[in-house]
């Protein structure tokens, strides 16, 4: 069933600086531009198998100590220097701020590296990120492919503080040996959003990535699209679907009332995170909202889920790329391993960046509810509609939302939630998700979610790390309850179903 395209290229983004050239401090003079020795000959290698991109931080255009002209024309020259010996490099992208500044562009922050996705038909799972600080691996990560850490530049310098999994090579020679040894092992057949949407168009089947966690999508509009769904993941029909739009237009369309509170809500969450439940149009199938006379509507912030809303024509249908009940995904890879042969083909947009699934806020009887915690915190919900109810299955028999099923997202091996203490002495392999600093020795098989303690962070890690756990074989996975704040009030939602019996 799967297509077998070959359209998508894997990519290198290579820092700048320290890099490809030496680095000198901020550049402001072509005169100052000096490549290391190996440059022309491994990148004119590594060019027959990967798009080549430059992407560099230059915070001294923020500090004043360059202009944007300036770096601009070094970049060129370095461009040209290699076009002269037959290297192609696709885009040089430069982020001017400074960290302080809190863009988006500025590494580790996937952001380039997502726009290259979008713009040059990359396979990121396959993309490598090279450079000489600990951010240009931490970027590969971000984006879902692999990151080295090259002893040049400030590399030897820094090389004693890096996390123990880091990839090292002492310069891009050895790194073309490390990439060349792993090019064979990731799958080939992922979807360009051309052909993606001819897919969906057709009625088909597509894993699509978005923020949160990857969504099987089939045309939203179309029952015999729709039910192809359910069956592919094997959930019952009177768990509802989402409808994923990428302009508000497309909304207007599919309920029938529009609160201000909820326009207000979407203003200022979406693109992102966020799922609005409100009465529904004739134009949504009861098999999208399961009988019921509300429908679920979201609007993705991923780059590639809103190229493949807007080129498919339709709203999307979109459950999380799983089996019923299990882990959601949260990279290509882990779709293809579970769904890859059930269903038309993947999209492959690198790791989530959110992490976690929406959250779901429900208007009725004039009281907006959380339906789901998720990827917008509650206490931000708060900020625009007021106090809103928490949503629970067993409580509230006067709400429609089916689905919040009580076990769900879990994984193989059984998951114990706290007291973290508590080991029971019959289960001998056992596994520790924790979240912070922690004092735990008693076994090698620990993964923490977030050694800063930051709930975004876990967010991210959270469906991998079970997923990495599971791989193990081990007779439980211990775990414990975050703070229930941010970001953790939505994880400890997900633990608590993933363990439940
Ligand atoms: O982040 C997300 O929301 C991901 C990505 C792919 O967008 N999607 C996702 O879908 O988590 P899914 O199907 O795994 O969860 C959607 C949940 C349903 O289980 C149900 O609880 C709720 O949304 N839902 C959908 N329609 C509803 C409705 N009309 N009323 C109440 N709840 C609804
Ligand atoms: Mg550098």
């Amino acid at each position: 069933m799967k297509q077998n395209t070959q359209n998508l290229r894997p990519a290198l983004f290579l820092d700048r600086d320290g890099t490809i050239i030496e680095d000198r401090g901020f550049l402001t003079n072509t005169s100052e531009v000096h490549f290391y020795p190996d440059s022309f000959t491994v990148l004119k290698r590594l060019q027959k198998h990967f798009a080549l991109f430059i992407v560099t931080n230059q915070g001294g255009v923020a500090r004043g100590l360059q202009t944007l002209k300036e770096v601009d024309n070094v970049n060129r020259f370095v461009s040209t220097e290699l076009a002269a010996r037959g290297i192609r490099i696709e885009e040089t992208y430069t982020c001017p701020h400074q960290r302080s500044d809190n863009c988006h562009c500025i590494k580790p922050h996937g952001f380039y590296p997502l726009k290259a996705a979008a713009e040059y038909n990359i396979c990121l799972e396959k993309s490598w990120s090279l450079g000489d600080h600990l951010h240009d691996v931490e970027l590969g990560e971000k984006f879902g492919g692999r990151g080295i850490f090259l002893l040049t530049g400030h590399g030897e310098k820094h090389s004693d503080s890096l996390p123990e999994k880091v990839r090292i090579a002492a310069n891009l020679s050895e790194a073309e040996s490390l990439i060349m040894k792993y090019r064979e092992q990731i799958p080939e057949h992922y979807l360009t959003v051309k052909q993606g949407a001819e897919i969906l168009k057709q009625g088909g089947l597509v894993a699509i990535p978005t923020e949160t966690v990857y969504g099987l999508a089939a045309n939203g509009l179309k029952e015999e699209s729709v039910v192809k769904i359910f069956e592919a993941k094997k959930r019952p029909f009177f768990d509802p679907l989402i409808l994923h739009i990428a302009s508000l237009d497309q909304w207007q369309e599919l309920v029938t009332e529009l609160p201000s509170g909820a326009k207000q809500l979407a203003e200022a969450f979406w693109p992102g995170p966020l799922t609005l439940v409100l009465p529904k149009s004739d134009l949504v199938p009861d098999m999208v909202s399961s009988g019921l006379e509300t429908v679920a509507v979201r609007m993705p912030s991923h780059p590639l889920a809103r190229r493949i809303i807007e080129e498919s024509r339709c709203p999307l249908a979109a459950p999380s790329a799983n089996l019923f009940g299990s882990v959601s995904p949260t990279r290509a890879i882990h779709v293809d391993r579970q769904l890859g042969d059930r269903i038309d083909g993947i999209i492959d947009g690198g790791a989530c960046t959110v992490g976690i699934e929406s959250t779901i806020v429900g208007y009725w009887k004039g009281k907006y509810r959380l339906l789901r915690p998720g990827g917008i915190p509650q206490e931000e919900i708060e900020k625009i509609v007021g106090p809103v109810e928490c949503f629970k299955a067993e409580n509230h028999q006067d709400v429609p939302a089916p689905g919040t099923m009580k076990r769900h997202y879990s994984p193989g091996t059984p998951l114990r939630l706290g007291p973290a203490g508590t080991l029971n002495p019959e289960k001998k392999r056992f596994g520790r998700l924790v979240f912070g600093k922690h004092a735990y020795k008693d076994t090698p098989h620990i993964i923490n979610l977030s050694e800063k303690g930051n709930t975004e962070e876990a967010a991210v890690q959270l469906y991998h790390s079970l997923r990495e756990l599971d791989k193990l074989g081990l007779e439980e996975i211990l775990t414990d309850r975050l703070p229930d704040s941010g970001l953790g009030r939505a994880i400890n939602d997900r633990l608590e179903r993933a363990s439940a019996s």
